[in-house]
Parts: C-alpha cells; sequence; structure tokens
C-alpha cells in the first residue's frame, strides 16, 4: 500500500469524522463515505477549520471495496462495536484493511471485531456539527488540539513505515505516531470520567471544576480511576492526571463538555462508556470506585441512562 493510492473511507460523517475527511480532501487525498443510511450517490458537508473554509464532497462508496482501502471509524463509543461489524459485512473487506478508531470512552470488543486492523486516534481538537437553513452538514472546528495515532510495533525498526499515518499526519496536523497509545488512551479517559460526568450533573462550564469546594472530590475521582489503570498494567501517577485535569479544565474553562451538550441537546451520553467501563473494571480488578459510583448514581438519577 502507498501513499499516493489510498482510498480513504470515513463513517458518518460525523463531527470528527467530517473534519478530518475534510482534511484529506484538502490534502488532495481520495475519499469516500459511509454513511448510517443508504440513500444518497454523494455526500456534502461544509467544514469550518482553523486553517481552512472548503465545502466537501465525496461519493458514498462502492463494493467490492479496493484493496488499498482504509477506514476513519469516528463514531460515539456506543456506535463502535456496530459500525466494526457492519464494516466487516461489506463487500470486499479484508481484515488487514487498516481502521483508524476515534472515540472517547472504553468499549469492550467482541472477539472477531477485537481481531481486526485497529489504529486508536487520539485527538483533542474539539469540533460541532449542525445543518445550516439548506439542511446542509456544517462541521465547525471549534478547538484546535492534536492528535495521536497507534501505528503498532515497528517493522523493520521503522515505527512510522504506516502509510495511513504518515498521510494523516501531513493532512490532519499536528499528529504524532507512536507504538502503542494505551497510556495516552487511558489518561484521555481518566480525564473525560472526571469532567464529563461532574460538568453534566451540575450543568456547569469546565472551568467551574478549578474552585476549591472540588478539589477533594476531583482527586478521589483521579486516584480511584489511576488505580483501575493500574490494574490493567497502565502506569499512571495520581498526581499527574490530576494536573492534567485541571490543565484541561483551565484551558477549556468557558465550555461545555461534550456530555453537557448531549444532555442539552436531548442526545444519548457515554456515560456507560465512562464511568461504567470504569466501574466495572474496578469490579473485575477488585478495586473500589466509590466516588465514581456516587457520581453515576446521582447522574442516573439526573438524567436516567
Ligand atoms: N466532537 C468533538 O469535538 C470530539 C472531540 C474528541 C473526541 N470526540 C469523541 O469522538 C467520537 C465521535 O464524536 P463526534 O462528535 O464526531 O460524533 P458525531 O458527530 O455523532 O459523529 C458520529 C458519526 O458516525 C455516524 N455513525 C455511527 N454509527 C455508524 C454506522 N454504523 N455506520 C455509519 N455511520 C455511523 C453517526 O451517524 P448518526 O448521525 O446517524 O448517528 C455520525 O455521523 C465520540 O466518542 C466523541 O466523544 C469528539
Amino acid at each position: 500500500m502507498t501513499k499516493a493510492n489510498l482510498n480513504w473511507v470515513i463513517l458518518g460523517p460525523g463531527a470528527i469524522g467530517g473534519l478530518i475527511g475534510g482534511a484529506l480532501l484538502e490534502h488532495g487525498q481520495i475519499v469516500s463515505v459511509l454513511p448510517r443510511k443508504s440513500g444518497p450517490r454523494e455526500i456534502n458537508w461544509q467544514v469550518t477549520h482553523k486553517q481552512f473554509k472548503a465545502d466537501c464532497s465525496a461519493p458514498v462508496i462502492t463494493q467490492p471495496l479496493p484493496e488499498n482501502t482504509v477506514f476513519v471509524v469516528a463514531v460515539k463509543a456506543f456506535d463502535v462495536v456496530q459500525a466494526l461489524q457492519r464494516i466487516t459485512t461489506l463487500h470486499g473487506f479484508n481484515k488487514t484493511m487498516p481502521i483508524i478508531i476515534s472515540h472517547n470512552g472504553m468499549v469492550e470488543l467482541p472477539e472477531p471485531v477485537k481481531e481486526l486492523n485497529l489504529h486508536p486516534l487520539v485527538t483533542t481538537h474539539g469540533a460541532v456539527i449542525s445543518r445550516n437553513e439548506n439542511g446542509k452538514l456544517c462541521i465547525e472546528h471549534r478547538g484546535a488540539g492534536r492528535s495521536w495515532l497507534e501505528v503498532g510495533p515497528a517493522v523493520r525498526n521503522q515505527p512510522t513505515d504506516f502509510d495511513p499515518g504518515l498521510v494523516l499526519q501531513q493532512a490532519f496536523p499536528p499528529l504524532t505516531l507512536e507504538q502503542d497509545l494505551s497510556q495516552r488512551r487511558w489518561l484521555k479517559f481518566i480525564i473525560n470520567c472526571v469532567i464529563n460526568p461532574l460538568t453534566a450533573v451540575h450543568q456547569c462550564a469546565n472551568g467551574e471544576l478549578l474552585k476549591e469546594n472540588w478539589q477533594t472530590q476531583v482527586y478521589s475521582l483521579v486516584a480511584e480511576a489511576v488505580a483501575v489503570a493500574k490494574s490493567q498494567n497502565v502506569s499512571l501517577t495520581t498526581e499527574e492526571c490530576y494536573k492534567e485535569v485541571l490543565f484541561v479544565a483551565k484551558e477549556t474553562a468557558l465550555n461545555h463538555s461534550s456530555m453537557l451538550q448531549d444532555i442539552q441537546q436531548q442526545r444519548r451520553t457515554e456515560i456507560q462508556q465512562l464511568t461504567g467501563y470504569l466501574i466495572n473494571a474496578g469490579k473485575t480488578a477488585g478495586v473500589a470506585t466509590p466516588t465514581h459510583q456516587q457520581l453515576l448514581d446521582e447522574f442516573q438519577r439526573s438524567y436516567g441512562g
């Protein structure tokens, strides 16, 4: 597979998928879309990226898939398994096709999809999707961030010998290619397990969590999550994670977290793939997570789910 002839398939496109798809198109790549519902032969969306504004257009995938297909799956965590299973049913799909997968939360993958050629992507970019008055999909890049892509074990001692990663690095910078993202994924997961449910339950902006009266709870949430991470052989310290939580709360002080936005717009939240996953992983490993349980109880009293 060479850089020149990759055939990118974007699921959705949603906020992050559409942002990446737009960046790939701007970079001259061949992009097609796998929408949730069949119907149109072409998908159009507008991207207002911090670096460019573009009217994007890409055909819906045709089957059989070409050999050089690379998927970008940026879906809500509760849709991950179904999205991956759907990909495996496409005519021409084979298990060696790279699947770049980006979502918040953690998901237990069933055996057949676990074995796919998955490359987790962690991103701190912020984007929102909406439809304009003409019904056109509009993706607005609200927060410039950075990304990390897991490229897997070094091949011939070349940790970056992964063409889709090299292309994405140019099209969607800044992007760092790493062999193993477990630690980075857990750090982001812990940050999300603190900021998202707390701001959703208390209906506040992220910066509110910097106040002194929150610190005992925030610190306990971090310490419990770090203990669960340790049980999964991920070595992070409570101090570094606590510092990162405060850093993110400060950097995004005026923002409403994605979970609070989901609540405000009456959309399904990722609470079960965040707090729910953490509590279950703790139970399996014999690690107590009472502060997360209390937060989940409060969340469910307010919103169900
Ligand atoms: N947006 C951000 O700023 C941001 C930043 C960092 C991380 N994240 C995380 O990244 C993930 C994606 O977030 P997002 O905001 O991009 O979500 P989103 O806007 O809801 O996009 C997800 C897209 O995937 C589509 N989809 C889901 N299942 C599908 C399937 N089986 N086949 C085809 N399309 C399918 C959805 O279609 P429908 O519209 O029909 O559901 C939607 O278009 C989430 O875990 C989120 O927490 C988001």
